[in-house]
């Protein structure tokens, strides 16, 4: 029985660079040479395979990979086709990132007239989603027809292929580009780690160590430590003001009789406004901290 951990990220795209950096973070390292389409953990049981991202789901539901990092609107099209086509999921959604952030909405010419959800009926819509579109679609009781696009949906009005899309937006720069204007929202996406149902019991405990890390790396990611000088008179209120904090430490200073050292991890972060009210409070010598992890 093979014990190592077969995980599929995007190859190139908007979540390749971050779900590599993430598996690095976690402090796997890699014999990987640019192209490859395998990459091999040289100090822990993985082997990651670079694929298109479209192709991650299957990967993991028919268990050729136990984990697919991948965004959830290409992982609710691939739920939404298997559940019209009959077939069985044995993949669940695990783990959140707080990555590739992007939501699949309906898009329209600048100059249409198509302003509410209910003049799409009748209209035709090209999107690389179509399982996702159809479904919503019939929960709202429009009627309008779906043409598959594999990509660069957003040029097919252009064509005069359809009366508008439905693709993904990030910042809007594609459809500004292309005369577009962003309408209905229908699903909201980021990144998200996925296990096949079935992984064995050998290789499970390497996927609990592998999403133990990433939490830890992604909790840290926000966290501080933050150290302050606190009047004895304000500790209470300056420790009110650190946010996120669990029982902060107080440590006496050596000769200065009026004053505490607080010492606390924030796991929110820490933004200038809350600094410069722990200041108004007395607070000196205000030092924050990054973390590298945080392993509970
Ligand atoms: C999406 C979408 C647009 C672009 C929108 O493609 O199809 O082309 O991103 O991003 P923007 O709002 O920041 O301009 P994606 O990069 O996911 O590639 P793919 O659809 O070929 O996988
Ligand atoms: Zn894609």
């Amino acid at each position: 029985m093979e014990n190592k951990i077969k995980v599929a990220i995007q190859k190139s795209g908007r979540l390749s660079e971050d779900s590599y950096n993430l598996l690095k973070s976690i402090g796997i390292k890699f014999n990987r040479s640019k192209d490859q389409l395998i990459a091999y953990g040289t100090n822990y049981p993985i082997e990651v395979l670079l694929t298109r991202d479209d192709d991650i789901p299957t990967l993991v539901n028919e268990g050729t990979c136990d984990i697919g990092i991948v965004g959830k609107n290409v992982f609710e099209e691939f739920k939404l086709e298997s559940i019209a086509k009959g077939n069985r999921l044995n993949i669940d959604e695990i783990y959140k990132l707080p990555y590739g952030s992007c939501r699949l909405s309906f898009a329209v010419p600048e100059k249409s007239n198509l302003n509410s959800l209910e003049d799409f009926s009748g209209k035709k819509i090209a999107t690389s989603y179509p399982n996702i579109v159809n479904n919503f679609l019939k929960e709202n009781n429009i009627n309008a027809g779906c043409i598959e696009f594999k990509g660069s949906v957003e040029i097919a009005p252009k064509l005069g292929t359809c009366d508008l899309i439905c693709d993904l937006v990030s910042t809007g720069t594609t459809l500004r580009a292309n005369g577009l204007i962003e309408a209905q929202t229908l699903l909201q996406s980021t990144a998200e780690i996925y296990a096949y149902r079935n992984i064995s019991q050998n290789k499970s405990d390497l996927v609990n160590t592998f999403i133990e890390r990433v939490n830890a790396v992604i909790k840290a990611s926000n966290a501080r430590y933050i150290m302050l000088h606190a009047p004895k008179a304000k500790v209470e209120k300056i420790v009110s003001l650190i946010p996120g904090s669990e029982s902060p430490t107080i440590i006496p200073l050596t000769n200065i009789e009026d004053k505490v050292a607080v010492h606390a991890l924030c796991i929110e972060e820490i933004f200038w406004e809350t600094l410069e009210d722990l200041k108004a409070e007395g607070a000196t010598s205000i030092l924050v901290l990054p973390i590298e992890k945080i392993l509970d």
